[in-house]
């Protein structure tokens, strides 16, 4: 097929491009920073760009994964945040539309379900999230606008039948976390593999099952993330103990660890259930929590990529411009 795949510099571009391209695909890498995968620079609120690379191209498929996310909020007004991830996916769905292409894959975030009640844990149990949680009160313009924009993918859907699937990731990002700075990185990355995080080569397999799968499913909001050990009966004992949790899963994880200097969390606040995705979709992360023990047991490579220091390609772009 032939693929507009948008973001094509960034980190999920880079392991998602040639992976479409051994599958057969022919891939136009389209981002606004330069990059090995990315064959034009421009944006996704350019709508004339946009209906350029249609016709020049004749794109027949798109993977929209192309955003102003979650660490550009320090970065960027809340209008480029409306500019990038509402109206360039409505620009993208649209030229779809007109080009007659049978489907489109959109890249959206587990972010948008987490609400200020969430983030801070004020319940006295984890919350256990699926597709069904309900209100959702994204508690950023991250959130907002990327659920605004799925909002605008089930209008597109409804209004003219272009197969849609919407791929509410969890967290693959390499860098440490801008927010929790008390664990190593890699220590974090294997407690999220837990309950909130993927490997970015599951993410991009992820696209590729869901692009395979749109036409014969239509519509659908999935939830990606590594399968979850734990089940909804936890949720009380994960918030208030969940080292007793993981050990009675996970008997020598305490040990592990333990060689490493690692701490286990304290305590859990969420946990993403991608159930959904394995049923309908026919989509499960390779990698989880037991194959990163598996591989801390062997002393194999940790199957979880650390960049502590990885930004945005476009961040590099702009720094060498200035
Ligand atoms: N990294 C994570 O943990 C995570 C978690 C959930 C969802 N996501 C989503 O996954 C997608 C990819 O994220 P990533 O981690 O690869 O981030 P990234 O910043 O490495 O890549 C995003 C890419 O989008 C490009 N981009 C930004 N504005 C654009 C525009 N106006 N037009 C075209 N391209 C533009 C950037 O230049 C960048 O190359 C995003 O939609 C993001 O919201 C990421």
């Amino acid at each position: 097929m032939r693929i507009l795949l948008t973001g094509s510099s960034g980190w999920l571009g880079r392991f998602l491009a040639p992976r479409l391209r051994a599958a057969g695909h022919r891939v136009t890498g389209l981002d606004v920073a330069p990059g090995a995968h990315t064959d034009m620079i421009g944006t996704v609120a350019d709508r004339a760009l946009i209906d350029l690379v249609f016709a020049e191209r004749g794109i027949e498929a798109v993977i929209h994964g192309g955003a102003l996310h979650k660490p550009d909020i320090v970065r960027y007004p809340n209008q480029a945040f409306v500019d990038v991830n509402l109206s360039g996916t409505l620009n993208l769905l649209e030229a779809a539309v007109a080009a007659g292409a049978s489907r489109f894959v959109f890249t959206s975030t587990t972010s948008l379900m987490i609400s200020t009640a969430i983030r801070e844990g004020r319940g006295d149990a984890a919350v256990w999230i699926d597709e069904t949680l309900a209100s959702l009160e994204p508690r950023n313009i991250y959130g907002v606008t990327k659920l605004a924009a799925e909002q605008v993918c089930r209008l597109i859907h409804a209004e003219h039948g272009l197969p849609i699937m919407i791929l509410r990731t969890s967290r693959f990002f390499p860098e440490d976390d801008d927010t929790h700075l008390i664990l190593s990185g890699e220590n974090m990355k294997a407690n999220e593999l837990l309950h909130r995080r993927l490997t970015v080569e599951d993410a991009a397999e992820a696209h590729l099952v869901a692009l395979e799968r749109a036409p014969e499913i239509g519509f659908g909001t999935f939830i990606i993330s590594a399968p979850t050990p734990f089940v909804p009966g936890d949720v009380a004992a994960l918030k208030i103990d969940a080292p007793g949790v993981i050990a009675r899963y996970f008997p020598d994880a305490a040990a592990l660890y333990a060689r490493r200097g690692w701490h286990l969390p304290q305590s859990i606040d969420r946990v993403y259930d991608a159930g959904l995705a394995e049923r309908v979709l026919g989509f499960r992360c390779k990698t989880d929590f037991t194959a990163l023990l598996a591989a801390m047991r062997d002393g194999a490579e940790l199957p979880v990529a650390h960049v502590a220091d990885y930004i945005s390609p476009k961040e590099r772009s702009a720094s060498v411009a200035n």
